[in-house]
């Protein structure tokens, strides 16, 4: 059973609330909401004022994706803004264990994230603790990028890290994700898979969403 994440950035932001409506009739799992400051990523998104809108009127799970400098200044704004989980860049985090446990302390799901270029094998230390793992699958900033191909293999290296070390541990990957790429990112071990494009760049949202969790093998 795959979690369909839909994520809020490819969304008409003049409607997010009727975006979410349809992305829920569809099956989506959890709202991915990406956080970015134009400093960690070329882009600057939503914050958490958008975030504590919104939470009055789905009950879908948060699933916030922190790209910004400093994070843990505003782990706790996150949270209070209704976050379910949080996920930090460890691009971004000199004391990642500090961080994750700061989230957990906070009543969150923590996740860490590493960029295309980072290799996983640095997450070795982090996986014990943390309750996520996000591979980027393309270059964090913007939706409607093309898959990094050699991610695969990444997601399955990581998938047999994990299961040795933590083997309750979500892997989640995130950009390109759409019915030519899923099976391929499920097959190698993603079990969370982020949607912004493929999902509300779609005529029918729903449709869209269903139409990705066939593609994804059907669970
Ligand atoms: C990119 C974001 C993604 C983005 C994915 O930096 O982290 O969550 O929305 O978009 P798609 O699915 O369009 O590649
Ligand atoms: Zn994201």
């Amino acid at each position: 059973m795959v979690t369909i994440a839909a994520s809020l950035l490819a969304a008409d932001f003049a409607d997010l609330r009727g975006q979410i409506g349809l992305a829920e009739q569809g099956g989506a799992d959890w709202l991915h909401l990406d956080v970015m400051d134009g400093h960690f990523v070329p882009n600057i998104t939503i914050g958490p004022p958008v975030i504590r809108s919104l939470r009055r009127y789905t009950s879908l799970p948060f699933d916030v994706h922190l790209m910004i400098e400093n994070p843990d200044l505003y782990l706790e704004e996150f949270r209070n803004a209704g976050a379910d989980s949080i996920t930090v860049h460890y691009e971004t985090c000199p004391h990642l264990h500090r961080t994750v446990q700061r989230i957990k302390s906070l009543g969150a799901r923590a996740g860490v994230c590493i960029n295309p270029a980072t290799p996983e094998t640095l997450l070795s230390g982090i996986l014990p603790d943390a309750d996520m793992v996000l591979i980027m699958t393309v270059n964090p900033g913007f939706g409607g990028q093309s898959f990094i191909g050699t991610s695969v293999e990444k997601i399955r290296r990581t998938a047999a890290m994990a299961r040795s070390i933590h083997p309750g541990i979500s892997l989640e990957v995130d950009g390109g994700i759409d019915e030519s790429t899923v099976r391929s990112v499920v097959e190698a071990g993603a079990g969370v898979l982020v949607a912004g494009k493929s999902i509300f760049g779609a005529r029918d949202i729903p449709a869209a969403v269903r139409a990705l969790r066939a593609a994804a093998g059907g669970a």
